[in-house]
């Protein structure tokens, strides 16, 4: 029998995967929960926080196989903004700016940070300068500041002019972005602006699978570029639109629509195939981002395994262009995926590190009572 610690219990996912190892017929008998700082285990889930993850306590034990659900570094390289900006960078080789799929990007530091972090390491170089120049050049553009550790829509600014950004980034305590606006959405009946969340599984092999069912976190509200104050018309994040829209759930049931339906929005509206025309745009985003960083997250060497889900969100402009917007490394999951997204992960990325010699008898699924939508089909596809 192995045993699974859980640290991580504000993750629904890892909840949900936790309860189908430990109780879930198809593994009966497979795992057992050990306590949170319980030394032994084979498998950890990790926290959210992963740079509180001590990755220097496991791999120690010759005789134990051990795997934890997050590649090391994933946080500190890909899965906060401004790394985001470098890494992509440094994808092309030079520090241009212009990126075919990241929208053109800036970091930008408040200026009581400024000193501070170019003398530590480096690693944050302020681009103020560089940023004012280039939006100088540009007439009437829209920008976006979003904060490096950012998330659900919070600490974000979103206007025409370069020195309100910068004034109120000044008045932050973290590094930001400040990136193109996408002023172009595709929109969705009732001019609707929205993003895509793709769920991303990085295996202990470092093969890169991608769920084949992801979801569209829309607006409720019509998008309106002359209006930049009316965050929900602009933010898809599904907590803003659930807090601040009125309309909320109007158009889609908690303002989530799944591949399938969009795939025949797009088919009807526009003659657009959301299969050959969006999905591998999505799939190389994905690629060129993982196996840019493999030499750096890779575990060999390390004597345990990792694996790691990770949300990709996207945007897609009037031209059915793709545009990464963020990645996030430690993702919640649409309700209506997860039964099928947790119980395919375990196949796919935990079954394989930990053989289990009665992998031949038919799996059940398991149920849990908090999981009221209806489940929606779905698996993870190597690309
Ligand atoms: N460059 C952009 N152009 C247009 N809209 C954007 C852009 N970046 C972000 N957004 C909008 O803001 C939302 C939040 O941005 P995101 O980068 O995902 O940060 P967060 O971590 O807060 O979710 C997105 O879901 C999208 O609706
Ligand atoms: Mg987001």
């Amino acid at each position: 029998m192995y045993t699974l610690v859980n640290r991580g219990e504000d993750s629904s996912v890892y909840k949900y995967i936790t309860q189908l190892l430990v109780k879930g017929s198809a593994w009966s008998g497979k795992w057992k929960l050990g306590p949170k700082d319980y030394a032994r285990f084979n498998l950890m889930f990790g926290e959210r926080q992963t740079r509180v993850l001590d990755y220097t306590r496991i791999g120690h034990i010759s005789s134990l196989r051990q795997a934890v659900n997050y590649y090391r570094g994933s946080e500190r390289l890909l899965c906060k903004k401004v790394p985001l900006v470098k890494f992509v960078r440094s994808l092309t080789g030079h520090s241009d700016v212009k990126f075919s799929w990241l929208p053109v990007s800036y970091i930008v530091l408040p200026k009581r940070l400024k000193s501070k972090s170019e003398t530590k390491s480096g690693y944050y170089t302020d681009e103020r300068e560089e940023f004012l120049a280039f939006a100088n050049k540009l007439e009437e553009k829209i920008w976006i500041a979003k904060s490096s550790s950012g998330s659900k829509g919070k600490n974000i600014y979103i206007s025409h002019d370069v020195q309100t950004i910068l004034e109120f980034i000044d008045e932050q305590s973290q590094g930001f972005v400040v990136q193109k606006y996408i002023e172009n959405p595709l929109l969705l009946d009732g001019n609707r602006k929205f993003d895509i969340r793709s769920w991303v599984l990085l295996d202990h092999q470092y093969t890169i699978h991608v769920f084949s069912e992801g979801v569209l976190r829309t607006s409720s509200e019509p998008y309106d570029a002359s209006d930049l104050q009316n965050i929900t018309s602009h933010l898809t994040n599904h907590c803003i639109q659930e807090q601040f829209s009125a309309d909320f759930g109007r158009y889609e049931d908690g303002n989530e629509l799944f591949f399938d339906e969009f795939a025949r929005y797009l088919k009807e509206k526009h003659q657009v195939s959301f299969a050959s025309d969006i999905l591998p745009q999505i799939n190389t985003i994905v690629k060129k981002c993982l196996l840019g960083l493999k030499e750096e997250l890779t575990t060999e060497g390390l004597g345990y395994d990792s694996f790691q889900l990770f949300g990709f969100d996207f945007m897609v402009d009037a031209k059915f262009h793709v545009w990464l917007l963020e990645v996030n490394g430690a993702p919640a999951c649409a309700n209506a995926l997860l039964p099928a997204l947790a119980e395919d992960l375990v196949r796919k990325a935990i079954d394989p590190i930990f053989p289990d010699h009665k992998s031949e008898e038919p799996r059940r699924s398991y149920q849990t009572q908090s999981i009221t939508t209806e489940s929606r089909k779905g698996v993870f596809m190597i690309i």
